[in-house]
């Protein structure tokens, strides 16, 4: 993990109030792993303190180049979007412990719903020698994105929508549930708010497959020393608080403890 100035080359709008940006950083590009973060520091506003945590969507070792996804959901991100070509951005990254491919592991489902598709595309881009299918759940297809990317190493990508404007209409767990009806994967590997995390944990429970989720809890510090992160971790009978910035952002399904609040907007 490093703090450093990373260069903006790109800042574009590829789906309703989401946003690709693209940075030159050696560090996060030459080190970073799937589900691992940058933690921005947003400029040209001093009363916004604390940095905002974005997952890593791809990196590009030859140049450089790491590619952040986000939504604009408050001023943090609604200041990110109008930076321009040239821009310095503090960053601190990567971090976090991402996911990984346990020893064996052959055929995965990539499931990813709104804003948490971004990081698992990594997933893709990394472990492309794997069998994988991709499930990606958006609101409706105004806010649908890298659709296509995920057709280039999946070998087959299922969409759905709330709406029902693009793909099956419904939640994508429903259409996860009734894939692993027919065909069992290694392992599934996710991001997404949290219900859809929650329905998840349900269906992965029912029949019995491995899966890794990545947690979007709100952050302070970033780096283990606020406890702002902290999440419950381990079974009902049993469970300490882990930090999602250190020991996550990425856990084994059955270890995560979610309560039914959810103040996701993905
Ligand atoms: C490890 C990690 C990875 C993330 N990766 C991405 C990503 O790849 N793309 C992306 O769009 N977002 C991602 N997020 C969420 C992102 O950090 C927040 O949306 C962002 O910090 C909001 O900043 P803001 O100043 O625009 O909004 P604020 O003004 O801080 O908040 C606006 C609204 O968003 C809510 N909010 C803020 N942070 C979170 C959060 N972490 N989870 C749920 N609700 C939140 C607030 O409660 C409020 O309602 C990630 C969060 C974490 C912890
Ligand atoms: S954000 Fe400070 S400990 Fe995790």
């Amino acid at each position: 993990m490093s703090r450093h100035i990373a260069e903006v080359v790109e800042n574009i709008e590829i789906a309703c109030k989401i946003y690709k940006m693209t940075i030159i950083s050696n560090q996060v590009a030459q080190s970073a792993y799937p589900g691992q973060f940058i933690h921005i520091s947003i400029p040209h506003d001093e009363s916004l303190l604390l940095r905002r945590p974005i997952s890593i969507n791809r990196v590009n070792r030859n140049n450089n180049q790491v590619d952040i996804i986000y939504q604009v959901v408050g001023k943090g991100t609604k200041i990110l979007s109008g930076l321009e070509k040239g821009a310095e951005l503090d960053i601190l990254g990567p971090l976090g412990k991402g996911f990984w491919i346990p020893k064996g592991t052959k055929k995965i489902y990539i499931v990813g719903g709104g804003c948490g598709v971004a990081p698992v595309r990594f997933i893709g881009e990394r472990w492309d020698y794997l069998d994988i299918t991709s499930f990606l759940g958006f609101r409706g297809k105004p806010w649908a994105y890298q659709i296509d990317e995920f057709e280039r190493f999946s070998r087959k990508v299922f969409v759905s929508s709330d709406d029902g404007t693009i793909g099956y209409k419904g939640s994508i767990i429903s259409l996860l549930d009734k894939h692993l009806s027919v065909e069992n994967p290694d392992l599934v590997m996710a991001c997404g708010p949290v219900p859809m995390i929650q329905a998840l944990q349900k269906t992965v429970l029912k029949y019995d497959i491995p899966c890794q989720i990545s947690l979007e809890e709100r952050m302070g510090c970033g780096v283990g020393g606020c406890l702002v992160c902290s999440c419950a971790i381990g079974s009902k009978d049993k469970w300490d608080y882990k930090k999602v910035c250190t020991d996550g952002p990425v856990f084994w399904s059955e270890e995560v403890i979610l309560d039914g609040e959810s103040e996701t907007k993905c």
